[in-house]
Formats: structure tokens, sequence, C-alpha cells
């Protein structure tokens, strides 16, 4: 580790030996919530929504203040963003000011563009693209009920629903980091963008996991260890409601479907869900789902990527625990 900008813009943005480096010290901050401070002073973080939020939102406010640090909120609405000031003026004044700078919004040149023009991190709090921040909180919970995050490789998880949304792409190259066996299920005109499933490949080979990519929804769920799933209809896609919902319908995950992953397959959903459309209240509300631990591990998950990064930055491997 030597000083060094670090970004988490894809899920792709960490090898494989560093997501296990922030998921144990994500563990270390579940156990410990004060386990380190990097922003005491305090320093301010700038979390910026140009859309809706109520996990990524808290947990990243809580998370920074946790962490010693002032997260500085701003919606679209209440910046000059939103009227129009270019993302290379943004990133040059934020970075005067703040630490990091956190950004959910629309398209992923967006957020590459900020971090181009960045002298600290920056972290993609959801694109339209990728959700890693989300990801890191999934694999983190798998661990959590799978004896540890050395036991994520290996694993088998199933994604089914809207294969060409940011979560699938972030199960693909997420999962793939990992080193686990990726399936995903949906429908035709639904898959996953090719350049992101080579890319996926490519890194599951290095790593000992595989990727399937399928419109069958049963081959996708049989045998795996957790199966996710997402809304059908994302933010921004609204207008495009009720063409949508039918291509959907069998891939909505039931007692039925999850009948063909293992006895004791976990159910991980990012939220918000949709209880009746792509999940059944008894499967999301059942004894398999562990959707509030997942929620949870947001704030333990990103408080450990944003300590990770600063350590890069500062070259101070002492915030790591080590
Ligand atoms: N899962 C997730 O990112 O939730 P929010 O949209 O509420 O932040
Ligand atoms: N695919 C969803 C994820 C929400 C956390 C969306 O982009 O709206």
């Amino acid at each position: 580790m030597a000083h060094e900008l670090r970004h988490m813009l894809r899920d792709d943005d960490i090898n494989h030996e560093e997501q296990v480096q922030i998921l144990k010290l994500a563990e270390h901050f579940r156990q410990n919530r004060y386990y380190s401070r990097p922003f005491e002073g305090p320093q301010a973080v700038a979390v910026l929504f140009d859309k809706p939020s109520t996990r990524t939102r808290s947990s990243f406010s809580v998370g920074v203040a946790e962490l010693g640090g002032y997260p500085l909120v701003i919606d679209k609405s209440g910046s000059q963003l939103g009227r129009g000031e270019p993302v290379s003026d943004t990133a040059h004044v934020l970075s005067r000011m703040t630490s990091a700078i956190v950004w959910r919004t629309f398209g992923q040149d967006l957020v590459e563009e900020m971090a181009r023009n960045a002298t600290c991190p920056v972290v993609n709090a959801l694109t339209d693209s990728f959700h890693p921040c989300q990801v890191l909180a999934d694999l983190q919970t798998i661990a959590m009920h799978r004896g540890g995050v050395d036991a994520l490789a290996g694993q088998s998880i199933a994604y089914v629903g809207d294969a060409a949304n940011n979560m699938a792409n972030s199960y693909l190259l997420g999962g793939a980091t990992a080193g686990m066996h990726v399936r995903i299920a949906g429908p035709n005109g639904y898959l996953p963008d090719p350049a992101i499933v080579a890319d996926a490949q490519r890194i599951a080979q290095e790593n000992g996991g595989s990727i399937l990519v399928t419109t069958d929804p049963v081959e996708a769920v049989c045998d795996a260890d957790c199966v996710f799933t997402d809304t059908w209809v994302s933010m921004g896609e609204e207008g495009e409601y009720a063409i949508r919902s039918k291509p959907f319908w069998p891939y909505q995950v039931n007692a039925q479907l999850m009948s063909y992953a293992k006895d004791d397959a976990l159910f991980q959903h990012c939220l918000p869900a949709y209880r009746g459309k792509e999940v059944t209240a008894e499967v999301i509300d059942g004894s398999q789902s562990v959707v509030w631990d997942e929620a949870e591990n947001r704030l333990h998950a990103q408080k450990a990527l944003l300590t990770w990064l600063i350590a890069w930055q500062r070259d101070d491997t002492s915030l790591l625990g080590e």
C-alpha cells in the first residue's frame, strides 16, 4: 500500500484480496462500531443524491459520523449540479472541503468524470449501471451466515428478475471477484450487457468462480446458496411500469422457485421490495430471508470501504488494524 488515490465506481475496481480485506474490516466494524475513526476532526464527506434513498442516505450519514466525520448530505434539488454546474467544477470544489465524495446518480460516466477531477476518493452510491456498496453488504451478509469471509469463494449465488439492471451487473462483477459461481436469469430483452458478462467471466476465471447467464430461472436457482432479486422497475424507469411487469412474472421469487435452491439457502433483496411482484411475502418475510441483516450491513461495509480508501490515500495501514 503506497499513497494512492483509489475510487469505488464499479465492483471490479478492487481485486479479490482487496475485497477480502474490506469484508473482514466490515466484520470488525459490525462487532465494534468504533473500530477506527479516520475522519476524526471531524472531516466532512460529501454524500450527493440525484435519486431517492433510504438505506444509502442513512447508512452513509450514520457511518461517516461513526468514523468521526461530518456527513454533508446534498440533494440534487438543493445543489448547483442540479442546475447544470459541470461535474468537474463540483469535483474541484468538493475536493477542497471534503475527504471523500459519495454520489448516487444516473449515468456511470458521471461518477467517472467526478473521479477524474477529484483529489479525494469517489464512491458510487448507485448508478444506472452498478451498485457496488450494496454488493459488499450482500457478500458480508452471506459471510456472517456461512462461516466468514473466507467461506465465500466457491459458493453459488443466483439473481433472478431484471438482469439488465445495476444489481445484476454488480452481482456479476462482485460475485466474480469473490470467486463465486454467479447465475443470472432474466427474460430476453432484459439480460446483462455482454461486455460486463465478458469482464465477469475473466474475473471469475482468475478467482476460481464461474458465470452463467440464462433465461431459465430454475436453472439459475438450482442448488444455489443464496437467491437474490430486485425491483422490476428501477429508479428512472417509472414510466415503463406497464410494459416492464409482464415479462418478469416467471422470475418472481416465491416458495416454489426457492424450493430449487439448497434447503438452507439464504434470500436477499437490496430493498425497497415490492411484495407480490418480484418476491412474495412468504419468502421475504420467511425464515430464509436475511434482508434486515443485509440492510444493516450497508453501514458496516461502507464504513470499511471508506476506511480502506482513506488508508490507501494516506498510506496508513494502521487504519485497517494491521
Ligand atoms: N438498497 C438501497 O440502496 O436502498 P436505498 O435506495 O433506500 O438507498
Ligand atoms: N435497481 C434498483 C436498486 C435500488 C436500490 C434501482 O436502481 O432503483
